[in-house]
């Protein structure tokens, strides 16, 4: 596989063309922003910690048979992904109160919440990713009714198995986002990442918090805290 022109460039990752038309490079970044990247700073080794605990949730997902982008790890930076049509659109999953669900609403941190919660966010950086509801994604054009379901269905499964996952690892799946895009034969399937900077994730018995929460709030360095949650997630591994 070659890594050939640099398709697109986010706040954490670059996405690259190969040579293989229907397969893209990922580079995991070592950047930190928070607040739609009004707060930015370059943290080395971020990118490879990202790369590898994204790369060991999707092996754990698909050992539970839920597909995604996610192809292989090439380095320990960067991975192999399958091109997919992306959906305009955040899903955000909340198991328990925290971050804007808790502003917003005026809800405690930690409170926990009588079922999941699922909400979708225009992806849309100019306008802060605003939160939307079905009707916005219908009368916008990002889904239609079929795919709403669907992501909704994959979303709370998705749910139920991170779950699991870090439970295993000792770990609190507070609430996290997920992005979606349509593959061939338009199959929904899950994409982008799933690692401590898009996971609300808490010490199973202390609480403290192992994710990006750190960074956006000025707590303290969190190389050591993504360091613990694949640690964790490793171990859990080896142990099987
Ligand atoms: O900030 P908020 O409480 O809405 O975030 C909910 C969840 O979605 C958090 O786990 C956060 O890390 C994640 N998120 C994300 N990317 C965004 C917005 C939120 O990964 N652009």
């Amino acid at each position: 596989m070659i890594k050939r022109d640099l398709l697109y460039e986010g706040k954490a990752k670059r996405l690259y063309e190969t040579s293989e038309p229907s397969i893209l490079w990922v580079t995991y970044k070592d950047q930190a922003t928070a607040g739609n990247g009004a707060k930015k700073e370059a943290i080395a080794g971020k990118g490879q910690l990202n790369n590898q605990i994204t790369s060991m949730i999707f092996k754990k997902l698909k050992e539970k048979d839920i597909p995604s982008h996610f192809i292989m790890e090439v380095s320990e930076t960067d991975q192999l992904i399958e091109k997919v049509a992306m959906f305009d659109l955040e899903v955000v999953v909340r198991n328990v109160a925290a971050g804007s669900f808790s502003r917003r609403l005026g809800v405690d941190e930690g409170t926990e919440l009588a079922f999941p919660v699922l909400e979708f966010y225009l992806k849309d950086d100019g306008l802060n990713d605003p939160l939307i509801n079905d009707d916005h994604v219908l009368a916008l054009n990002l889904a239609d009714q079929k795919e709403i379901d669907e992501i909704k269905r994959q979303a709370h499964n998705i749910n139920q198995s991170l779950i699991e996952i870090y439970s295993e690892a000792g770990i609190r799946l507070i609430d996290f986002k997920l992005e979606f895009g349509k593959a061939a034969k338009e199959q929904i399937v899950l994409a982008d990442e799933i690692s401590p900077d898009t996971c609300r994730l808490w010490d199973e018995k202390t609480n403290d918090r192992l994710d990006k929460d750190v960074f956006r709030q000025d707590l303290g360095d969190i190389i050591p805290l993504y360091q613990e949650v694949l640690d964790r997630l490793t171990r859990d591994q080896k142990e099987k």
